[in-house]
């Protein structure tokens, strides 16, 4: 362990899980699964899921890297040795190895899409395009494997290299650019957003809930939501955490990731509303909202190119830095496990990622009637990663943390008092419960 790479401060690991955090879940997906949903009643069932449920699992996640200063396969298998529990737990070390496959095989299509976009901004492509021709665009985009192929393949192409050259100057760097230059773009969107005279219609549709739209599906993809989006679950923040030092505090940063990433998508949602009210479409109108109703909305307004690119640019930055985050675990734990060359293993994984890319992006078009359990290929990924498999991932590491690791006094988290209680209630009961729970209601 002694020549494990660290972060080079405390901010840097916030940045990098701050970046791992905000993605496509908080400005694709958040915003459709809300116009999805109802709105205001939604926000508040995943504000409940994220405080609940997503905060304490995601401090217990930091904490089993932290501790263990190992990936999340050896995590458990060290850590479950030193404190002679079952060898059972490595399950959910292989098990977020394998969702890692999973998720950025589709996490790749869809940032693929923020590329064609971005192209199309800059390019004004679309410029004196009616309503429906721009479906039409984004519908032809999809009916196009060729072109899926190029952005997929450009997508996982920068993700490789950037995991290629290591936690420091790989992620570290860009993150260090990017985060800052996100945020920076977010408010100004959000500014742009608040000229608008739907400005208050937006604040109506987050403030004024219909609890109407609300069942127990909804509630499930608030709860599966909330791991999606603060990257929990599968080893993302356990291998951010193992590159902490082993005495760094981790409640107050996992606070702060945790916020920043709800704020992100609080934001996203008032910049994108706005736009789509303002030309009376609809905000139900699913994942293409964002290629569809957006792109729609924006060719409309004035600086609707420069807006556009921004938006489209902005959505970039959000996937890269996730999707090496997706990645990271798996390739640390093959490089350790085989002692091949880290290069050589980015190489071998993203391979394998794109090749299951290619059947995502088939999905749209040439095998859209391939079906499982009723939906394509790309659908079923999405709801057996952020529904099933996160959720159950971040069981396994709710209870590990905190029926294994913190009941032993050498490894326990280190909180005192009620901050502690609170933890360990909210992690060791409430989160297992919710889960499960809704976990049973929402796949009955
Ligand atoms: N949190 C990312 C998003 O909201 O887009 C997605 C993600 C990243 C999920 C890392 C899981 C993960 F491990």
């Amino acid at each position: 362990m002694k020549n494990r790479q660290h972060w080079s401060s405390r901010y840097v690991f916030l940045l990098a899980a701050i970046g791992s955090a905000v993605g496509l879940g908080n400005i694709w997906k958040f915003p459709y699964i809300v116009g999805e949903h109802g709105g205001g009643a939604f926000i508040l069932v995943y504000l409940l899921c994220i405080t609940l449920v997503g905060i304490p699992v995601l401090i217990a996640e930091v904490f089993i890297g932290k501790t263990a200063q190992a990936n999340p396969v050896a995590a458990f298998t060290n850590l479950a040795i030193q404190v002679k529990a079952s060898r059972f737990w490595v399950i959910f070390g292989y098990l977020g190895v394998l969702t890692g496959f999973l998720i950025l095989s589709f996490y790749s299509v869809v940032a693929g899409w923020s590329l064609e976009y971005l192209s199309v901004f800059l390019q004004n492509s679309l410029l004196g395009f009616d309503a429906k021709a721009i479906e039409d665009h984004f519908l032809s985009v999809l009916a196009s494997a060729p072109t899926l192929l190029l952005w997929h393949s450009i997508f996982m192409v920068l993700t490789v290299i950037i995991v290629g050259r290591g936690i420091k100057s790989g992620i570290e760097k860009m993150v260090g650019i990017a985060m800052p230059l996100l945020f920076i773009i977010l408010i100004i969107l959000v500014i742009y957003a608040t000229q608008l005279d739907s400005f208050a219609q937006t604040l109506h549709y987050f403030l004024d809930p219909d609890f109407s739209k609300l069942n127990t599906q909804a509630v499930l993809i608030a709860l599966g939501h909330a791991f999606f989006t603060l990257s929990l679950g599968m080893g993302a923040m356990m291998i951010y955490g193992s590159y902490l030092q082993k005495n760094t505090p981790i409640v107050r940063l996992s606070f702060g990731i945790a916020i920043m990433d709800t704020l992100v998508a609080l934001l996203s949602g008032l910049a994108i509303f706005p736009l789509i009210f303002a030309h009376h479409l609809e905000p139900s109108s699913g994942p293409s909202l964002l290629f569809i109703s957006l792109p729609n909305a924006l060719l409309a307004l004035p600086f609707g190119q420069f807006f556009g690119i921004a938006f489209f640019f902005l959505l970039l930055i959000a996937a890269i830095s996730s999707a090496v985050s997706i990645l990271e675990p798996v390739v640390a734990y093959l490089v350790q496990k085989t002692q091949y060359s880290r290069g050589k293993i980015v190489s071998m994984v993203g391979a394998i990622i794109w090749l299951i890319g290619i059947g995502v992006l088939l999905s749209f078009n040439h095998w859209s009637e391939v079906k499982i359990l009723g939906n394509n290929i790309f659908d079923s990924l999405d709801y057996l990663t952020a529904n099933i498999l996160l959720p159950l991932g971040g069981l396994g590491i709710a209870l590990f943390a905190t029926w294994i690791l913190d009941k032993n006094p050498k490894t326990s988290i280190g909180m005192v008092g009620i901050p502690h209680k609170i933890w360990w209630l909210a992690t060791a009961f409430l989160a297992p419960v919710a889960i499960i729970t809704i976990a049973y209601n929402g796949l009955i």
